[in-house]
């Protein structure tokens, strides 16, 4: 009896404890993006292409960071970023999910804030393969910083643009540092939307997952 109530305490405590690492995502600072080096352009559009297989090794915080800084981070004092947006509204937020958590990119610190608990890999696409990438983009329309509502065509237009543009900027960069990533529209919007806790005001656009090729 008890040796029962022993190994009920121990898989409550358990538990508990792995309830409260999901909980107890922090900030993570970036180191400062490498702005120099990788391939040339030129190169790099050669090599630009999709995969859907991926490797089971993380990206270094080196990569991650230069990543998002490539994919959508501020390259002039006065914050406009590395890739352009209808009227500078810079209405994109880049979620990243991790296997530990969600996170949204903070360009301005150039660090990832916590946003959902949990491995949400899986959930960003309706294919098997995002689940086993090291990592998913996520492209979120914050829909009030539109100058009109989003359900004027032209908005729309122009926020697709915008997630398209990132987009690009990412695989350009995965192209160069020898990464493997595919852009997808397949994913299931209620329920990522529900489990990354977002507002009626943000809008799931796209999903772009990265990762090491596969061997
Ligand atoms: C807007 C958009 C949505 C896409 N959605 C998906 C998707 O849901 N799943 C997927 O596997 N690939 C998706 N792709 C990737 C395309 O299938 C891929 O770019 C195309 O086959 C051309 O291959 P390439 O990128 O290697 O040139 C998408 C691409 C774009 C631009």
């Amino acid at each position: 009896m008890t040796r029962r109530i022993l190994v009920v305490c121990v898989v409550l405590l358990l538990a508990s404890a792995l309830t409260a690492a999901g909980q107890d995502l922090s900030t993570i600072k970036l180191p400062p993006p490498q702005t120099d080096g990788g391939k040339p352009l030129m190169q790099a559009l050669k090599l630009r292409q999709s995969a859907r297989e991926f490797g089971v090794e993380k990206l270094a915080p080196q990569v991650l960071s230069n990543l998002l800084w490539a994919a959508w981070g501020i390259n002039r004092p006065d914050g406009h970023r590395t890739a352009p947006s209808a009227s500078n509204r810079q209405e994109i937020d880049v979620y990243v999910t991790l296997p530990e958590g969600a996170y949204v990119y903070d360009a301005k610190v150039h660090a990832l804030t916590p946003a959902a608990p949990g491995d949400l890999r899986g959930l960003t696409g309706t294919q098997p393969f995002p689940a086993a990438a090291a990592l998913n983009l996520v492209y979120i329309a914050d829909t009030t910083k539109l100058a009109r509502p989003a359900t004027d065509p032209q908005q729309a237009l122009n926020v697709g643009a915008d997630v398209g543009l990132i987009a690009a900027n990412a695989y350009l960069y995965c192209a160069s540092e020898g990464l493997a990533t595919v852009v997808r529209a397949s994913i299931d919007k209620p329920a990522l939307a529900k489990a990354l806790k977002l507002k009626d005001t943000q809008l799931i656009v796209l999903a772009q997952s990265v990762g090491y090729p596969k061997k």
